[in-house]
């Protein structure tokens, strides 16, 4: 089956010949939100394997025309839910229902770059969903990209660098502040982030998740996490870079913290700036900037595509959902 929507072209990046994202164009039987949502029950099982394949689906035209239509959609995939509140994501963000949360509060000039989804804990959801509630009058793309076509232009341009990723892992470290920071795109509180109360219970937490921590004069808090995989192998035996060194290394700067060293190699060697250069080069060279349309739905292999937030003007509102 599949059919009720058809391929369309959108000038997108090609790897191993395939066009990267899958992009779909709803026709006019699906109408209402109760036909999308039969649609993508009885295609479950083909959505998946395409989006395993090419590690990303937009759909275009579909008529969802809120928060609880997109909540429809997620629901009608039949996969479970991987909640922001137990997650220890660092962006913070507002649920809209149980499902379905704000994509990132950071303010529209802050560039949020290409991540996979919580790869800097050891805890991350499976898949992502996006919905454009509101499209932005300028601006605001989200970047994909492809991490098996990233992980072979790095082992031609960095093979060292790439080695020693594989070997030794990397680690990441991130100040939380006492109270949330919506300035930031890393801003949510160390209470919120640890699901925590009291400073005991985050230093129980953190010492249960194997991270370092020390405390700051002003109640932060900063954490620097295990040596955690840098490199994967997916279950078809590609290997992807899944990590969140770019996003780490070219974003993670606010009044609390200092980009450039946020990560390190697991042995806690600082990562070389050229080295981190090529990976975010390769990274903005294989990406495709997905231009939202209001309606519009996307559904991402988080273990095969990073994505980001590039800068907009304007409103903009995409709100998100995280599979298990
Ligand atoms: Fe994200």
């Amino acid at each position: 089956m599949i059919p009720a929507v058809h391929e369309v072209a959108l000038a997108q990046q090609l790897n191993h010949g395939t066009s990267f994202p899958l992009i779909y164009q709803a026709e006019a039987e699906l109408q209402d939100i109760d036909a999308v949502a039969a649609w993508v029950q009885a295609n479950q099982q083909l959505l998946l394997e395409q989006l395993a394949e090419r590690g990303a689906i937009l759909f275009r035209g579909l008529p969802a025309r809120s928060d609880l239509d997109f909540d429809r959609v997620v629901q009608s995939l039949g996969l479970a839910n991987f909640s922001y509140a137990e997650s220890l994501s660092n962006a913070v963000r507002k649920n809209r229902t149980e499902r379905v949360f704000t994509a990132n509060e950071a303010p529209p000039e802050v560039e949020i770059y290409l991540h996979h989804e919580m790869a800097q804990t050891p805890v991350y959801p499976s898949k992502l969903m996006f919905y454009c509630e509101l499209a932005p009058s300028s601006g605001g793309a989200t970047p994909l990209c492809r991490s098996d076509a990233v992980l072979s232009v790095l082992e031609e341009r960095a093979p060292e660098f790439v080695s020693r990723c594989e070997q030794e892992g990397v680690r990441y470290t991130n100040v939380m502040p006492a109270s949330a920071d919506l300035a930031s795109g890393q801003g949510r509180s160390w209470h919120s982030t640890l699901s925590v109360a009291t400073k005991a219970e985050a230093e129980a937490r953190l010492s249960a998740l194997g991270y370092g921590f020390e405390w700051l004069v002003d109640d932060s808090l900063r954490a620097t996490t295990s040596a955690l995989p840098a490199i994967r192998r997916l279950d078809d035996g590609r290997r992807v870079f899944f990590n969140q060194l770019i996003a780490a290394f070219r974003g993670w700067q606010d009044a609390r913290n200092q980009a450039s060293k946020s990560v390190s190699f697991g042995d806690g060697q600082a990562i070389a700036e050229s080295d981190m250069r090529i990976v975010c080069d390769a990274g903005e060279e294989l990406t495709f900037d997905l231009p939202w349309q209001t309606g519009d739905i996307a559904l991402v292999d988080n273990f095969l595509v990073m994505h980001g937030r590039r800068p907009f003007q304007g409103k903009r509102r995409v709100l998100a959902s995280l599979f298990d």
